[in-house]
């Protein structure tokens, strides 16, 4: 089985059954974690390059060690280091990597739609890594399968969105997969941070925390951006922090069981308590590893193209 699809470049163009496809197939690889050898042969002679031109800690990391553990040959290119800075085109950069052969390429952009111009035009699978405001799949990936492998469920659950969502490609994501797989989605923040007819999506919308986090069976934080600030989008950090930060009181409104979410990296005392970061509730660790196994699950189902069979095929 795999994706009927070269690259992937969002959520919003997957249909449940995709998402289905993705989730079943993470266990087996996440599987592979508490053995002493954790890699497969899968990708072995294929080339995976990162090319990251904003900075990551989780998702560039995770996205070498899952293909390194499906044994592909793992290059990482540093932009700022890379003749990016010489004033290389976004295409010219992608032409060149697929010169040398790339198989994959994983792009983290700022400019929305960055991922997709070099889907357009090379040959080499396409993964977004985050492009501007708009998705950032493989972490709607990781959130949907950490809901669904502590919760057992995704239809029917209730989650909650807290935050910047106006800005957040993680929010979108989470979006589309989750009103997808049958979630009863909602948003909560100020609302100069909440999409305008973000209602159309199938989403709920509450400007109170306490009252939001009541229904929710998972609450899925996200990062306020502070350096969005200067836009002067909120009255300021401190009200932030009195009107929307998930504290030990608020989530003493909501069940016993829900699960706190973080994409990461967390503002701990501005969006989160290091209380609640800390608690029980919380599985921000553990949406790390998963992530690991998702992204395992995205190279191994994503479909070359056809004329990159077609150039192997003459090769053999
Ligand atoms: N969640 C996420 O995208 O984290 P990084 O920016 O560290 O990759």
């Amino acid at each position: 089985m795999s994706l009927n699809c070269k690259d992937l470049l969002g959520l919003e163009h997957l249909d449940k059954k995709d998402l289905q496809l993705i989730l079943e197939s993470v266990k087996p690889f996440k599987s592979l974690f508490t053995r002493s050898v954790k890699k497969t042969p899968t990708l072995i002679g294929k080339t995976v390059v990162t090319l990251f031109y904003e900075p990551s800690t989780r998702t560039r990391t995770s996205f070498e060690i899952a293909a390194k553990r499906l044994s592909a040959d793992v290059v990482n290119i540093s932009v700022g280091a890379s003749s990016v800075v010489k004033g290389e085109s976004l295409i010219d950069t992608g032409k060149t990597l697929e010169a040398m052969k790339a198989d994959y390429v994983i792009i983290r952009h700022s400019l929305s739609g960055a991922p997709e111009i070099l889907a357009r035009n090379l040959n080499a699978s396409i993964i977004n890594a985050g492009d501007g405001f708009h998705e950032h799949p493989t972490q709607g990936l990781l959130d949907l399968y950490t809901m669904y492998e502590k919760k057992k469920k995704i239809e029917g659950l209730n989650v909650l969105l807290v935050g910047d969502i106006l800005h957040s490609r993680v929010a979108k994501s989470n979006i589309w997969a989750l009103t997808k797989m049958g979630a009863n989605v909602a948003v909560a923040g100020p609302p100069t941070l909440i999409p305008p007819k973000i209602e159309s999506l199938g989403v709920k919308v509450y400007y109170d925390l306490d009252e939001a986090v009541k229904r929710a069976d998972v609450v899925n934080i996200l990062r306020i951006q502070l350096e969005r600030q200067q836009e002067n989008l909120f009255p300021s950090v401190r009200e932030y922090v009195e009107l929307y930060q998930l504290t030990k009181e608020r989530l003493g409104n909501a069940k016993p069981n829900v699960l706190v979410m973080h994409p990461g990296p967390m503002n701990r005392g501005i969006e989160i308590s290091s209380a609640v970061a800390d608690s029980s509730n919380a599985v921000i660790n553990e949406q790390v590893t998963n992530g690991i196994a998702v992204r395992m699950a995205v190279l191994y189902l994503l479909k070359p193209s056809k004329t990159a069979n077609k150039k192997q095929a003459a090769l053999n």
